[in-house]
């Protein structure tokens, strides 16, 4: 009897080990305590058949196996009741995937881009370090313009400067390439501006050139006109307007009208109306006798603005050094 119950004991052992679930547990419980068939219930009715002698020892263990029983049952139960249930509501919805997003500049840049290269340009680049001839000098800027100062340009060496603007890109381009040129370019430039919500020292220009015998103003109007009108996701009314750059002649700004006041005048135009865009002309004869071109021959146009401005407009953009911060609160918006 004895041995008998120590196998119990050791069947117990091993059916609470596989038990997974508080349902497996009552199930061990029943067959084991249960009181009709529970196989140490039977041990303990048959004691009545024993001695008194064995019924002492007998009995004596297989109470201590009951009290071991009810003990370890209880313990598991009591872990079974503190396990956290896992309950999954299908209907919430999953965590957010973040993906890599393009920064708002790359955006305007490619879009651009992708419109100039449908009318036929190609993108050309040139150096972020160039020489003062191209900067200025090849491009019909006196030597006593404002913008050669050392107040406005970052000199790195005399003669040698961080581009204030893309336009000499046009140059270097026409000097290497024959007419009909279609060229647009983008890419950082630099100018000694003390960083405020509209001014940041590296900045971003797109420039375009058009050369090519026939090319008259109208066309510049035009192609501009639909640029504007693409790259700006609202209905606008553009405004040429006289200027004056030492590369171009004639020159013009173009401004757009106000997508906040639709022209009628606000505090975000400077109750103008309108918002200044770009600047543009036909190419000085002189950039074009510096380049080897005969200008009683053929004509072109140029045109430059900077990448920032139009991404503020477009996007609502309040302030210029938001673009620069990586602040990923800003950049998930685009
Ligand atoms: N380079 C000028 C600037 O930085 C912008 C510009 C004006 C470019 C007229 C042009 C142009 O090509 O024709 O302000």
């Amino acid at each position: 009897m004895t041995d008998q119950i120590e196998k119990l004991r050791i069947e117990f052992e091993k059916a609470l080990s596989e038990v997974g679930s508080a349902s497996d547990l009552e199930k061990v419980r029943v067959r084991f305590l249960g009181r009709q068939a529970g196989l140490l219930t039977e041990v303990l009715h048959g004691l009545k058949n024993l001695s008194l002698e064995e019924r002492r020892t007998v009995g004596a263990g297989a109470n201590r196996l009951k009290n071991e029983i009810e003990a370890k049952i209880a313990g598991a139960e009591k872990r079974f009741k503190e396990a956290p249930k896992v309950t999954i509501d299908l209907t919430l919805p999953g965590p957010e995937i973040r993906t890599g997003r393009l920064h708002p500049l790359t955006r305007v840049m490619r879009e651009a881009v992708t419109f100039f290269e449908r009318l036929g340009f190609q993108v050309r680049e040139g150096p972020e370090i160039e020489t003062e001839y191209y900067n200025f000098d090849a491009l019909n800027t006196p030597a006593d313009h404002p913008a050669r100062d050392v107040h406005d340009t970052f000199y790195l060496a005399p003669g040698i400067l961080l581009r204030s603007h893309t336009s000499p890109v046009q140059v270097r381009v026409m000097e290497k390439e024959k007419p009909p040129v279609r060229i647009i370019t983008v890419g950082r430039c630099y100018r000694r501006d003390a960083q405020d919500a509209s001014h940041s020292p590296v900045f971003h220009q797109l420039e375009g050139l058009m050369v090519e015998k026939g090319t008259r103003f109208t066309h510049l109007k035009g192609i501009l006109t639909m640029f504007l009108e693409n790259i700006f996701p609202f209905p606008l009314r553009t405004r040429f307007t006289p200027s004056f750059f030492p590369f171009t002649e004639p020159s013009a700004e173009v401004s757009i009208s106000c997508p906040v006041c639709q022209g009628k005048g606000c505090s975000s135009c400077g109750h103008s109306g309108f918002l200044e865009i770009l600047g543009c002309g036909m190419v000085h004869p002189n950039v074009l006798r510096n380049v080897g071109y005969d200008p009683k021959t053929i004509t072109g146009f140029a045109f430059g603005m900077g990448v920032e401005r139009i991404a503020m407009i477009r996007y609502g953009i309040p302030d210029i050094r938001l673009f620069y911060e990586n602040d990923l609160r800003f950049l998930h918006q685009f």
